[in-house]
């Protein structure tokens, strides 16, 4: 494959915090799940196409007495391609790199969602020493003095520059998953400094969108000092070299287009059958994790300010909302959990009648097979972050519509609508337009749904993650040649 021709024989390793599998002791034995997150669904293919090791935080595991047999597993688990290898953290460790430092700093301090971050001294020195034994694990594992390490997203700012300095020869391509914002707001975060070198350890530094990219560079020029070549998009520090680039992540095409899953009609048949809902019930889907990014609670509003607008729709217009519990044992989630809850409960006292509810929230975790038939059961998709850095829940819906049906709604805040021009696009802020959107989605003619789902689908089939982990792997390459041929010039 495209991806082999570009690695040529090299050692993959990546790095992430969340697992691709987890392995959770129930009543029955051990279960594995996939866990709900945008990094797995779009790296994992990867992994399966160039296998390596893959390093993560061994959370939703089994518990300590099986620790030993699920340290190092070859995945997946009936189709092993790579192996998944877990560091263990202690509850400090995790309560403070990972919900504290990550999750309420670097998370919404990316996002502006207007949540407040919080930085502790104390969640920054787990946090340090988290990225430490992830990189003295990536030492560890390397079997070559010149691995490709692949590194994730915010929880592991450090870790480039960490590896850079065990292994100076190691070609590492780190992504940045989420957004990056602009230097006054990231200049808030009490150790910017040390996070910019910690990632400019970094061979090739990945945002989505090119808007990041400049955010990057343009923190990266308001507090270090560097030589930037804002043309060729690199960064020299330390005699250093760091190229940014932009690379869209996107997910991989569904294998002979859904043929082996039940088709779009059976779908929309079972899911309005198991819901009580008759044949040609117009039907909503929301897929998040339960986060105050992904603009939920203005979803929802736009949901009722459309049956106010359209009391038609009252009793023929349902939203099924999916929201995997995430990151739960913080305030912030919590209380996010609750007004949502809360809200829900609002709009269908408001609307409801007989079994008519406006509004289902599922608030647990879904398989993937079960999502997909969500998405094929839908007449709309609405995808309304306030902030996200891709989403990829615009090109799953796409992926699972193979009729060519369906319409998508898109807040303009995601990385995904500066790719999928054919969605209708909403500031979800301004929930009268969304409103409008949704209406215009549920009665939109067949052809219009049609042209525009058409095109999508050829962008999201061309540009899949392949393409993504390609476009990085190839320019790696190419910088890895030039740093050969420098070398031998000197
Ligand atoms: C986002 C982040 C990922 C993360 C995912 C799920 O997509 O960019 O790094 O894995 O959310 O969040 P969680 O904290 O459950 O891993």
């Amino acid at each position: 494959t495209l991806l082999h021709e570009e690695l040529a024989g090299d050692e993959v390793l990546v790095v992430s915090n969340r697992e691709p599998y987890l392995h959770m002791r129930t009543r029955n034995g051990i279960e594995v799940q996939r866990p709900a997150s945008g990094l797995v669904t779009a790296v994992e293919p990867v992994m399966r196409a160039c296998s390596g090791t893959w390093i993560a935080h061994g959370s939703g595991s089994a518990d300590r007495d099986t620790v030993d047999r699920f340290d190092r597993v070859p995945v997946p688990p009936a189709n092993p391609a790579y192996t998944l290898r877990r560091v263990w953290l202690t509850k400090e460790e995790e309560q403070g790199y990972y919900y504290g430092f990550a999750n309420e700093g670097m998370w919404p301090l990316c996002h502006i969602a207007h949540v407040r971050p919080v930085f502790r001294s104390s969640d920054w020195d787990q946090y340090v020493a988290v990225n430490q034994r992830f990189a003295d694990a990536v030492v560890k594992e390397a079997r070559t003095d010149d691995p490709v390490v692949l590194v994730q997203d915010y929880h592991f700012a450090l870790l480039p520059r960490m590896v850079r300095n065990v292994l100076p020869k190691a070609t590492i391509i780190t992504f940045w998953h989420i957004p990056w914002p602009n230097p006054e707001s990231f200049g808030i975060c009490p150790w910017r400094e040390e996070i910019l070198e910690g990632l400019l350890g970094s061979t090739i530094l990945g945002f989505h969108t090119p808007f990041h990219c400049k955010n990057f560079i343009e923190t990266v020029d308001r507090y270090l000092e560097t030589r930037i070549e804002h043309e060729a998009s690199t960064i020299s520090y330390g005699g250093k070299l760091t190229q940014v680039e932009h690379y869209p992540i996107s997910i991989a095409w569904p294998e002979n287009d859904n043929a082996d899953k039940p088709s779009v009609a059976e779908c929309r048949a079972s899911v309005r059958e198991e819901h009580g809902m008759p044949a040609d019930h117009l039907l909503g889907i929301g897929v998040d994790r339960l986060d105050y990014t992904k603009g939920i609670i203005e979803r929802f509003q736009a949901v009722e300010r459309m049956l106010e607008l359209h009391p038609n729709l009252i009793g023929r217009f349902t939203l099924i909302q999916i929201a995997a519990p995430s990151r739960s044992s913080l305030d912030e989630y919590q209380n996010f959990d609750a007004r949502v809850r809360m809200l829900v409960q609002r709009i269908n006292n408001r609307y409801s009648s007989g079994n008519y509810q406006p509004i289902i929230l599922k608030a647990e975790h879904h398989d993937a097979d079960s999502v997909i038939r969500y998405y094929r059961a839908a007449d709309v998709c609405l995808v309304t972050s306030l902030h996200d850095g891709m989403n990829l829940v615009a090109k799953e819906f796409i992926a699972a519509r193979e009729d060519e049906r369906g319409v998508l709604v898109l807040s303009q805040f995601t990385g995904a609508a500066r790719e999928l021009h054919e969605a209708l696009i909403v500031n979800p802020y301004h929930i009268e337009q969304s409103a409008d959107a949704v209406y215009r989605a549920v009665t939109m003619p067949d052809v219009e749904q049609r042209e525009r789902m058409r095109s999508m689908r050829s962008l999201v089939k061309d540009f899949n993650i392949y393409r993504w982990a390609g476009r990085m792997l190839l320019d790696a390459a190419r910088l890895r040649q030039r740093e050969r041929i420098m070398t031998k010039i000197r």
